[in-house]
């Protein structure tokens, strides 16, 4: 399930970087000459201001310069590229990427917070520049940990990054398959449906494996097996058992029964069974489950679970809920992106809790079952 919810967003391989000498030393001379200029060698705006795209204007003098450069500093390229930010000294990157407001790149989404952590557990949070370049000199290790946040919304990369240059090819680059790094605020809706366990749960089939088996080998195979006193009937497998003489699935007729059915003078093999509640299983195995086998995978549709109270909390705190409707499918609309712990109740039934990532694109449909009590 986590790949898929975090399909839309870096989802990253290892970048090889190949470029040509000419890209390299024409598209990054000014991101590095910027980069001589920053006081902050972080990134450029370590301001705190993550819901306010607009407040750019206010930042000093120096950073206006910046701004006047950014346009040219090649947002969406590759910054780690060999004569650009890669190797080591003062303009070397470990990291560098740029973030979107959509996975085609259609505009930068200023002020995100790109958190990564490295694999020794060292931290750095970046803040996306105008440009939405973020970048840091900080020595950090790969693989990388990396989670982007904006105004609540939180997106977590599907693995680790094998390495620092989100916008190499074959990852975030233009046009890629995995398309850019982005943070929408068109927040998607979460669907799903809830139903009732088919197996496992306390009104979970009859099966031969699980039921049947055990009750003839401790009762009847000592005489229906091979040198038993009744060894033309044996009764050791599924197969045998369910034999077109023995057992007629669906019917109360069927000879299996009978022999079994204390009231009936054909009964002689009840004094063998002799409990009641064996008897009973071995003829709703029969009668109601048609004596068919049933795995996990295999069961009946469960039924829709009506009125079951569906939640998404954050921190401990419920940030959206609703209750399933007569079908048992539940909408939870307009859901930030973020990790979530998801909690389904309905009376009669145990909670159902798991964790959820939200993702901004691609969201699957859930389908959860309730074990009754
Ligand atoms: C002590 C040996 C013995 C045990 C234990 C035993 N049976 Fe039998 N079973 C027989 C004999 C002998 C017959 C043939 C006589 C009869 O039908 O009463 C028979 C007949 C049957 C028949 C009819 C077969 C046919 O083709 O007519 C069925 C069905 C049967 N048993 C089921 C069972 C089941 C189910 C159990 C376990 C609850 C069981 N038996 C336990 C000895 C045994």
């Amino acid at each position: 399930m986590w790949n898929l919810i975090f399909n839309g967003f870096f989802i990253y391989v290892v970048c090889l970087l190949s470029i040509t000498g000419f890209f390299a030393v024409g598209t990054c001379a000014s991101f590095a000459d910027e980069s001589k200029n920053e006081n902050n060698k972080v990134s450029f705006h370590e301001s705190n201001d993550d819901d306010d795209d607009d407040d750019e204007e206010d930042e000093g003098e120096d950073d206006d310069e910046d701004e006047d450069d950014e346009g040219n500093h090649n947002a969406g390229r590759n910054c780690l590229t060999s004569g650009c930010h890669s190797g080591s000294g003062e303009e070397h990157f470990s990291i560098g990427g740029t973030i979107y407001t959509d996975a085609d790149g259609t505009d930068a989404r200023v002020g995100a917070k790109i958190k990564v952590i490295d694999t020794n557990g060292s931290t750095v949070t970046l803040t996306s520049n105008q440009i939405g370049n973020f970048y840091t000199e900080k020595s950090m290790k790969a693989p990388f940990t990396i989670t982007a946040s904006y105004q609540g919304r939180e997106v977590k990369m599907t693995s680790e990054a094998s390495g620092g240059g989100c916008n190499a090819d074959g990852c975030h680059a233009d046009g890629s398959s995995v398309g850019r790094i982005f943070i929408s605020t068109n927040d998607l809706d979460l669907t799903g449906t809830v139903t009732e366990s088919s197996s496992g749960g306390g009104s979970s089939e009859i099966s031969y494996n699980g039921d049947i088996k055990s009750i003839l080998d401790a009762k009847c195979t000592s005489c229906h097996q091979s040198g038993g006193a009744k060894s033309d009937v044996p009764l050791t497998t599924y197969a045998e058992v369910t034999d077109t003489k023995l057992v007629t699935p669906g019917s109360a007729d069927s000879l299996l029964i009978r022999k079994l059915n204390k009231d009936l003078s054909e009964g002689t093999m009840w004094e063998n069974l002799n409990s009641t509640s064996e008897y009973n299983k071995i003829k709703d195995w029969i009668v109601v489950y048609n004596a068919q086998e049933y795995s996990s995978s295999q069961g009946s549709a469960g039924a829709a679970i009506s009125d079951a109270k569906v939640k998404l909390s954050k921190n401990g705190r419920v940030k959206y809920k609703t209750k399933t409707d007569s079908t048992g499918a539940f909408v939870l609309e307009k859901v930030m992106a973020g990790e979530y712990t998801l909690r389904v109740f309905k009376k009669g039934y145990k909670r159902h809790t798991q964790s959820y990532q939200m993702n901004q694109s691609n969201v699957a449909s859930m389908e959860i079952t309730l074990d009754k009590k």
